[in-house]
């Protein structure tokens, strides 16, 4: 996340109705009663697991229980440059950037003084890896399978010998392939996992891959280019945060800080410009793509910032398969999307806009999932119901439609059509009254519990600064140091309704700094989070480096993963991060015997920017002896005695 010029902006100066709630809220209200550990409102465990949140393939057949207790021994917190797992278990690097992705006549090795050429970069492991997901083959699913992941963004001054002291064409190139996504294959052999070289089905998507459109802002004027006067080819998809996947197989990437790549020269901002970050050149120094590839220079083609900010649908299995941008689900600074069923079988979509102040959406399908035709639940993802959480003050709280024509999204206030209101989905939100949240980050859906949803907020500062949203009882700290977890029940267990109940499942906090919240093992900026098929919540920190083990954060360490049973409450650390990183990305075999993570940005310093004469100062991970630049990387985490992780 400290990849963002703007994370910690303001874009959201509309008036939404909180400010009247805000000296009422507080931090005794009943929505936060249900801390440490104990369940309020919400009913839990059916007996039943509900097999519809696992997407294994159909002919492997899962048997697995929820779990009742973890069975690990927590760790202690650690500013050592290494992963440290609980005794009983192993991490290994085995994915890390520059490492070849496997094409199979193209495998270029990395060069640990960062030389490789933008053409080479094409055919490696991208930077900063994050959201993943992995897609086991029909035989043998649990030790043979695709990871896909995505890589977030770029440092120039890992990237390049030289950092951006000097600029060029060639640089732009390596920059824009250093971003985007990963295919790989990946088998295990002798209990060691191991990328298979080559592969059929790697690949590596960019910037450049080109992408069909489908939904409303298809064919819209604000989606049309000099390069496309249709509007429905775009080219490439980039600073991919967290993501999603389907039962039909397929993987969903998220578009997420798109806004920090264009620059608008002239200054001359579009309300659309301000509401979504576009940036004027001095303040925009990271990039420079705009200097040597003009489709990012936003004076000249004013369009094309339209045409990021979307989630966007990958077919691993098939490496000639066009990606697809959804603009049914929005256009935000996408986090992730967490994809489930409906009762009756709607893809039901949760997704966050990771900024200050920003809202939580979900997208409902028009159509219904059909197990027996792949084709046809490629399409659902292009026609549905958009719509914004609203959380009331009494911990109830409604989706509020994002629909042309509907609570004021009419042609006088800027929406002409569907098209409008997706393109332009913040405003529209801003317009039909979404509640301003700490910065939402990953949502996950308990496998256990019917229409039970948590999100990440990671945290918030500015909540009580003057002339900002101020608290309300979703987000109910002033200055949130720590971010929160809130969780909600959809009304009749259906991820159809229209409303639903909520509370806080947990605050962040430092207990040695007297912030007494977390039951069990402290945390805070909580971001990352997943259910495992054991009901297991796994939760991932992103504490800034500037922040990390001092001020608020003094005594914690580096970044972290912790799990969870929600019933139970009580936090357990299991991971530990090299110095500087980030832990991101989480994948499971159906077995749940394999789990994989990314650590992001190992080595980055408090500035958040490595200097390139600089790059070994922070860390060295996952090459020891300072021999080489840190370098994100996949680890893969199992049990030594080969049981199910977190047992
Ligand atoms: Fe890319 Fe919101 O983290
Ligand atoms: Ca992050
Ligand atoms: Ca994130």
């Amino acid at each position: 996340m400290t990849n963002s010029v703007q994370e910690h902006i303001v874009m959201n100066s509309s008036d939404n109705r909180l400010m009247s709630d805000v000296m009422k809220a507080n931090l005794s209200r009943r929505s936060i009663l249900k801390l440490g550990g104990a369940v309020g409102a919400i009913a839990l465990l059916p007996a039943a697991f509900n097999s519809r949140h696992v997407f294994a393939q159909p002919s492997q057949p899962i048997h697995i229980r929820k779990m009742t207790s973890l069975g690990f021994t927590p760790i202690p917190f650690s500013s050592e440059d290494r992963v440290t797992v609980p005794n009983g278990y192993s991490a290994n690097v085995f994915y890390a950037w520059g490492d070849p992705v496997g094409l199979e006549h193209n495998q270029p090795e990395f060069k640990s003084d960062a030389s490789n050429t933008a053409e080479e970069q094409a055919a490696q492991a991208g930077m900063n890896h994050d959201g993943m997901a992995y897609f086991p083959f029909a035989q043998h699913g649990n030790e043979h399978g695709l990871l896909v992941m995505n890589h977030e963004y770029i440092d120039n001054g890992l990237l390049f010998p030289d950092g951006d002291k000097t600029w060029s064409l060639e640089k732009v190139k390596k920059s824009q392939n250093a971003m985007g996504i990963s295919v790989i294959e990946i088998k295990k052999v002798n209990q060691q996992w191991q990328v298979v070289r080559p592969s059929k089905y790697a690949r590596r998507i960019t910037p450049h891959t080109p992408m069909q459109l489908t939904g409303p802002a298809k064919n819209h004027d604000l989606m049309k280019t000099a390069a496309d006067p249709l509007g429905e080819l775009i080219l490439g998809t980039m600073q991919n945060c967290a993501n999603g996947e389907t039962p039909w197989g397929t993987y969903l990437t998220c578009e997420e800080n798109w806004s920090d790549i264009f620059v608008r020269e002239s200054n001359n901002f579009t309300q659309l410009d301000k509401r979504y970050g576009i940036m004027q050149k001095e303040k925009e120094d990271k990039y420079r793509w705009n200097e040597f590839d003009e489709r990012f220079n936003t004076d000249k083609h004013p369009n094309e910032p339209h045409r990021f900010g979307w989630v966007v649908e990958i077919d691993p299995f098939d490496p000639n398969a066009t990606p697809v941008k959804h603009t049914a689900l929005g256009r935000f600074k996408h986090e992730g999307a967490m994809l489930v069923l409906s009762k009756e079988g709607h893809a039901v979509v949760y997704m966050g806009d990771d900024q200050r102040f920003e809202y939580i959406y979900k997208f409902v399908s028009k159509g219904k999932y059909n197990p027996n035709d792949r084709v046809a639940n490629r399409r659902l993802l292009s026609e549905g119901k958009l719509y914004v959480a609203h959380f009331n003050e009494d911990n109830t709280g409604e989706w509020r439609p994002l629909v042309h024509n509907q609570n004021g999204l009419t042609a006088e206030n800027g929406f002409a059509n569907q098209g409008d209101v997706v393109i332009k989905a913040r405003l529209a939100a801003d317009l039909v009254g979404g509640t301003k949240m700490d910065r939402p980050e990953w949502i996950a859906v308990d496998p256990y519990q019917t229409g039970s949803v948590y999100c990440t907020l990671t945290n918030n500062s500015q909540r009580g600064t003057e002339g900002k949203a101020g608290i309300n009882a979703a987000n109910p700290r002033a200055k949130n140091n720590y971010g929160h977890i809130i969780r909600w029940q959809e009304n009749a267990q259906d991820y159809l309704s229209e409303t639903f109940t909520w509370d806080i499942f947990a605050l962040g906090g430092n207990k040695l700094k007297g912030e007494h919240y977390v039951n069990g093992d402290d945390f805070g900026s909580p971001d990352g989070l997943r259910f495992d098929n054991h009901g297991i919540l796994w939760v991932q920190t992103d504490v800034s480096s500037g922040t990390l083990n001092k001020k608020a954060y003094e005594g914690m360490g580096n970044n972290q993963m912790l799990a969870v049973i929600p019933e139970q409450g009580e936090f357990k650390r299991f991971l530990t991060a090299p110095n500087g990183s980030e832990v991101t990305g989480i994948a499971f075999t159906p077995d749940n015997k394999t789990m994989f993570i990314n650590i992001q940005h190992p080595g980055e310093p408090d500035s958040g920017v490595t200097e390139p004469d600089q790059v070994t100062a922070i860390s060295t991970w996952p090459d020891s002896q300072g021999k080489t630049r840190p370098r994100s990387a996949t680890i893969v985490i199992q049990k030594e005695d080969g049981g199910v992780i977190g047992s």
